[in-house]
This record gives structure tokens, C-alpha cells and sequence, in this order.
């Protein structure tokens, strides 16, 4: 019941003209039965949200939680709302280690996108020592309890959380598919804590960290991980509809 995702960060990367050449080199090969996302840089989305093909949505990576004003720099839910993108990441770890945010700002943040109609994609995940002390598990109950209180979700299937651990980013090391499952479903039970456990099973929850079309497969055939959020191997056009055609 919970449609997979293959959403791709493009995290800094790529200009207009080489984002509009990925939509052309995607636009066939794309299939209907797993949602497929790029999350781009904000000053190509306009061009993307008009270019991509219909099985292609668009998200931006960050917002900022107010509506307008002195702010030098941001970009609003409104600005987004009005490019016509469809998601946005929140609290990418990049964004939590070099730019500040906190679980505060993300939970801010959830609220504000979610009131302009835009499907935030939540990033958690512990770092390298958190693992390795055995904390996993109370970092990410904090993260999803901060991140979440007091959100209203009317629509459990507009919301996506996305385990991403940090030491499996752009490394190579990715998690295990054991690891990376049994982090998903400790998440899902935060989420129930929060929502509620019919809401929780809506709410899609991606795997993230060195996901490649060699090992996309492993992933998807958890009970729990309902897709992937992926950086570098989306950038190409060849090993993001690999990954997104992970079922062929
Ligand atoms: P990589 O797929 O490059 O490891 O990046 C993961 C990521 O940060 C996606 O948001």
C-alpha cells in the first residue's frame, strides 16, 4: 500500500543546462508503479518542475521556515510553493552539521512546508560514534519525537522520513540491508508513538548512504524500507533509472 520512492539529492550539483539534458535522458525510461523524485538546487527548479516528464517530481533540498522578510539569502515555503516542486528535503544531515539546523528547526520547518502543500522528506540518522556507543536508537527516537511534535497530519502518505546514517554518506560504506531494515522499523514505531500506527504504516520510510543499482535491490525487499533517497548515484541518467527501475 505504500508506493515506493526513488528520490535522488542532487545535493550541489549540476546547471540548468545539465538538468535539462537529465530530464530529456530520463524522460522514457521511467516507470509508473515507483514514485520517482529529483531534489535539485532551487534556481534550476522552475525549469525542471516545467521540463520533467509526468513520472517525474521535483523537490527542492532545504526552506526556510518563515514566510518572508529579513532573511538574507533563504528561500520561503511560499517561493517554493510558486516553482510548482512537489517535495522538499528537511534537515538533510549536510545541513544539520555545516549550517546549524536542529531538530527544532526541522520540526519548524515540517510544519511550514506542510501548510504550503509541499511533502517534506525528513532526514535522520546517527553519526559514526553514536553507532559504534550504541545509541542509534535513542538519537533517532530524539530526532523523530523533536522533528515531529505537535505536526497535524491529515495525509500520512504526503509525509516521507528518510533514515540516512551519517557514516554511510557519499562514503561507499553503506549499511547493511539487516541495519538499514531495523532502523526503518524502529523509526516506524517512533512515528506510531507519534501519529499513530495506522498513519505510521503510510508514512513512507527511505533508506539513504551509498545506495547504487548494485545494491538497490537488497534494500527494497524490507518489510520496512519503502524506497531510497539517493545523492551520487543520481546524477547520472544510467544508474538513476537503474535504480528506479530496480523491479525490472
Ligand atoms: P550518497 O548516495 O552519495 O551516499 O548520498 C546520500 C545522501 O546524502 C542522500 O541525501
Amino acid at each position: 500500500m505504500r508506493k515506493p520512492m526513488i528520490a535522488g539529492n542532487w545535493k550541489m550539483n549540476k546547471t540548468r543546462d545539465e538538468a535539462i539534458n537529465f530530464t530529456l535522458g530520463v524522460a522514457n525510461g521511467l516507470p509508473l508503479n515507483v514514485e520517482c523524485v529529483v531534489c535539485a538546487p532551487f534556481i534550476i527548479l522552475r525549469d525542471l518542475v516545467k521540463r520533467a516528464p509526468k513520472n517525474l517530481k521535483i523537490g527542492a533540498q532545504n526552506m526556510d521556515y518563515h514566510e518572508s522578510g529579513a532573511f538574507t539569502g533563504e528561500i520561503s515555503p511560499i517561493m517554493l510553493q510558486d516553482t510548482g516542486v512537489e517535495y522538499v528535503i528537511i534537515g538533510h544531515s549536510e545541513r544539520r552539521s555545516y549550517y546549524n539546523e536542529t531538530d527544532e528547526s526541522v520540526n519548524l520547518k515540517v510544519k511550514k512546508a506542510l501548510e504550503f502543500n509541499l511533502k517534506p522528506i525528513v532526514c535522520v540518522g546517527e553519526v559514526l560514534e553514536e553507532r559504534e556507543s550504541g545509541k542509534t536508537e535513542e538519537v533517532l527516537a530524539k530526532q523523530v519525537r523533536l522533528g515531529f511534535e505537535g505536526v497535524k497530519l491529515d495525509e500520512p502518505a504526503n509525509l516521507v522520513v528518510a533514515y540516512e546514517p551519517v557514516w554511510a554518506i557519499g562514503t561507499g560504506k553503506n549499511a547493511t540491508s539487516q541495519t538499514a531494515q531495523d532502523a526503518c522499523k524502529f523509526i516506524r514505531g517512533e512515528l506510531a508513538k507519534i501519529f499513530g500506527q495506522s498513519k505510521a504504516d503510510e508514512i513512507r520510510i527511505l533508506y539513504g548512504g551509498s545506495v547504487k543499482p548494485e545494491n538497490i535491490k537488497e534494500y527494497m525487499a524490507n518489510e520496512d524500507v519503502d524506497g531510497a533517497l539517493v545523492g551520487g548515484a543520481s546524477l547520472k541518467v544510467d544508474s538513476f533509472l537503474a535504480l528506479c527501475n530496480y523491479k525490472n
